[in-house]
């Protein structure tokens, strides 16, 4: 995929900038066109000759050419790519794209470029996880960067934790993939319920569950990456969205929730029902906090809540899609082939509480997708927005279809 793309590679000055040899060899031998461009610290870490002979272009690192003059035109550049990696992105780097400090020509081609935009961070433990660089991630992430998390492992402190930048192999796949997915849901609108219902029992307390909500908004980031504009309802969670394309709708409770997703039913192609939906909520909730009794305990009613799946599955129509979710922790296979009879849903992706790394808060996924003509789809254990590319798979194949 990425035969004739323009790749705009910064390399910035840290001790990975050694791995970018084999990330411009890597690029080259993809088929793309490599413009390095180093800060003037990048090149006490790798020769520029080294990096302009695997490239076959001569390295721009300055505004002007020293030489001749010329001017290096950041504009021109930002123009010509389809996309900026910044690998190694160290600290400093981070923090002048953040906010903007066009102090070399790196930065200013980056303020400068309309392509998207990889970053692959790679400093010392106690520098990533300094609120500062936590920070500064966040703000690139909102601009629509896509930020490659480094590695764990050991750094050239010798210390040993999160730091080492993405290996060039993987930091290709990046790239690959992405250029491989295009927008194969351009024009399409898809609806996501995440995270969990909270239901009050008085103005202080709730019933909940575990859920983050970490899988439904992978899924919307990988709607939107692939052009759908996407609907996300979304219980409370500390989580944030990257793509502009994503509109996000807030709510507490099932019925809040349920609501949300009524309204937006009909304007949606598919609904992807992510949510891990609190079942009963408090019948009798308290106007003021329920005190300690001392000899008796408070009794709590509980009423059920509508089943938003059941309810979709009731009012779609033949050309929409709907995909379910079961969380399960015995008898897997047969409560989830249940759930997707139950719920009219197309497909039904399952997965079990007994799998590590599986489920709840983690950031990987371990899934079986069952789908309504019979099929079953194994997945391995990935992180949750590979799991999210290889739903949006098959929920494009059933798109297709409609
Ligand atoms: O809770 P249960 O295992 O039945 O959830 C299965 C599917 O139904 C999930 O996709 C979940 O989001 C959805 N669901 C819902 N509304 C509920 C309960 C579950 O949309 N009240």
């Amino acid at each position: 995929m990425l035969k004739g793309k323009h790749i705009i590679l910064g390399i910035t000055g840290g001790i990975a900038a050694y791995k970018c040899a084999t990330l411009t060899r890597l690029l080259v031998k993809a088929g793309a066109e490599v413009q390095v461009i180093m800060t003037p610290n990048a090149k006490q870490f790798i020769q520029p000759l080294t990096l302009s002979t695997l490239s076959g272009k001569p390295v721009i690192s300055e505004f002007f050419t020293a030489n001749t003059g010329q001017w290096n035109s950041h504009v021109d550049l930002g123009l010509w790519a389809d996309a900026l990696i910044i690998a190694p992105a160290t600290a400093s780097t981070i923090g002048k794209m953040a906010h903007g400090v066009a102090d070399n020509m790196l930065v200013t081609t980056y303020l400068s470029a309309k392509a998207p935009v990889f970053v692959a961070p790679a400093m010392d433990l106690d520098m990533m996880r300094h609120p500062s660089t936590v920070r500064n991630l966040e703000l690139l992430r909102s601009y629509g960067n896509h930020i490659i998390e480094p590695a764990e492992g050991e750094l050239a402190s010798h210390l040993i934790g999160k730091g080492r930048m993405e290996e060039p192999e993987n930091i290709v796949k990046a790239l690959d993939e992405y250029f491989s997915t295009g927008e194969d849901l351009q024009g399409k609108r898809v609806m996501i319920t995440a995270g969990p219902t909270v239901e009050k029992i008085d103005p202080v307390r709730y019933i909940s569950n575990f859920s983050s909500g970490k899988m439904g908004f992978a899924l919307a980031e990988e709607c939107a990456a692939r052009g759908a504009e996407v609907t996300l309802v979304a219980g409370p969670v500390s989580l944030k969205t990257e793509n502009s394309n994503i509109h996000r709708i807030d709510v507490v409770s099932a019925v809040e929730m349920y609501d949300a997703v009524m309204q937006a039913l009909p304007q949606n192609d598919a609904i992807i029902l992510c949510a891990a939906v609190a079942d009963y909520r408090i019948e009798n909730v308290a106007e003021k906090k329920i005190k300690r009794e001392k000899d008796a305990a408070p009794v709590l009613h509980l009423t059920p809540n509508p089943d938003i799946a059941r309810a979709v599955g009731e009012k779609k129509r033949k050309d929409q899609v709907s995909v379910g979710f079961a969380l399960e922790t015995d008898n897997e296979n047969v409560n989830a082939q249940g759930k997707l009879d139950r719920k009219n849903l197309n497909f039904i992706v399952m997965n079990s509480l007994r799998d590590k790394n599986a489920g709840f808060q983690v950031d990987t996924n371990k899934v079986t997708i069952f789908t309504d003509d019979g099929q079953t789809i194994e997945g391995e254990c990935k992180s949750k927005r590979a799991v999210a590319h290889d739903i949006v798979d098959v929920l494009h194949k059933y798109l297709s279809k409609q």
